[in-house]
């Protein structure tokens, strides 16, 4: 009796011995096979480092050059590019990418809204603490942030709008990330920014020697709340086309070149005509504390009509006069243009106070 019950109860022992062995060997396979369970493991482990390790990785994520892994995930989006034209945002608060938004509708081009591989926290951008993220790199123009969802080329596009906010009064380090990732030297590339109110001047610079770009265009500024209109009336400025072409003048004023747009009139289209035999060069003199005037070597048809000037327009006087004006004034005359992107203190700075000589060219 006591020997059945002992074999008995060794039998039952060997079951649970056995049983044990079992449970335990497919436990090890489990952790050494399923990728899930180590994924558990070192994201926990990865939950328990202490608060300077993860200071530790905030850094070097923000001195981590473009990486190889980003590539896999390279939007391809140059299938079917329309207009060939990109328009390129980053945006981390949405004011640029609205600017984005109406640029694309207006060219009906393609949109990429970059997107930072390791996101820009709301943490990240209080500029007011010199310590956060955004400032850091906007303090080393070395660093370059790697980008989330990269293009796989723009091969595709002739022209590339490229928007952004100033970050301290220059583009965000992802922008040049973007930058030295492509080859822009075939491309038109136009810049254009939201700001509280810095100007997009420094931002130009910058990405001028950042790369070779084919031909970049003046770029600009706008505010956060910008209207559709304010874009198109920006857009319709450009010379993307033949016709916008013919219809900008070049001006150099005591060693400075500016750019102007023409109107859409016979007097303008006759001083292109005339500028095609060459450049012009007038003498001007300072009248009434508001423009400089000279004369033309020939008169242009006129288009008079009662105008109260701006800072910057291009008019023609009485036919043979070209004047440009710094400040207001109204009278019958005809506008022949207006000088692009000035401000009428850096205008009053480059004519000077007394008499300029400017040359005039297609
Ligand atoms: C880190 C940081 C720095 C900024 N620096 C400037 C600056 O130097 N000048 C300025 O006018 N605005 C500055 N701003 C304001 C932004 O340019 C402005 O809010 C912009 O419209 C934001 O664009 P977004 O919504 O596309 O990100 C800064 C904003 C941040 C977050």
């Amino acid at each position: 009796m006591k020997t059945k019950f002992f074999n008995k109860a060794m039998f039952l022992l060997m079951v649970c011995v056995c049983a044990v062995l079992l449970t335990s060997c497919g436990n090890k396979d489990g952790n050494t096979s399923s990728g899930q369970t180590e994924t558990t493991r070192s994201s926990t482990q990865q939950e328990q480092k202490s608060e300077s390790d993860k200071k530790d990785e905030t850094k070097e994520d923000i001195s981590a050059p473009e990486t190889s892994d980003t590539n896999s995930k390279a939007e391809d989006i140059t299938e079917g590019t329309k207009n060939n034209t990109l328009v390129v945002c980053f945006s981390r608060t949405g004011n640029t990418e609205k600017i984005a938004k109406h640029l694309t509708e207006l060219t009906g081009a393609d949109e990429y809204v970059i997107e930072a591989a390791v996101p820009y926290t709301d943490d990240d951008i209080k500029y007011q603490d010199d310590n956060c993220r955004a400032n850091q790199e906007q303090n080393d123009k070395t660093v370059r942030p790697a980008i989330a969802n990269p293009i796989a080329s723009i091969d595709g596009y002739d022209t590339v709008f490229l928007g952004y906010p100033i970050w301290w009064g220059q583009e965000p380090r992802i922008i040049d990330t973007f930058l030295e990732s492509y080859d822009f030297s075939d491309k038109t590339v136009i810049p254009f920014c939201t700001s509280g109110s810095s100007s997009i001047e420094t931002s130009e610079r910058n990405i001028k020697e950042l790369v070779t770009i084919g031909n970049q265009l003046e770029g600009r500024r706008f505010p956060a709340g910008a209207s559709k209109d304010d874009v198109k009336e920006w857009y319709d400025t450009l010379p993307l086309n033949e016709e916008n072409k013919d219809m900008k003048l070049k001006l150099s004023v005591n060693g400075t070149e500016l750019t102007a747009t023409l109107e859409d009139n016979s007097s303008a289209q006759a001083l292109t005509e005339l500028l095609k035999q060459g450049d012009i060069t007038v003498d001007m003199s300072d009248y009434g504390g508001f423009e400089k005037v000279g004369d033309l070597p020939q008169s242009l048809p006129r288009n008079d009509e009662r105008i109260t000037t701006v800072p910057g327009d291009i008019i023609l006087y009485e036919g043979s006069k070209i004047t440009i004006y710094y400040a207001e004034n109204t009278w019958n005359f005809t506008k022949l243009g207006h000088i692009d992107n000035i401000q009428q203190e850096e205008l009053k700075a480059i004519l000077s106070d007394g008499d300029v000589t400017v040359t005039l060219s297609n």
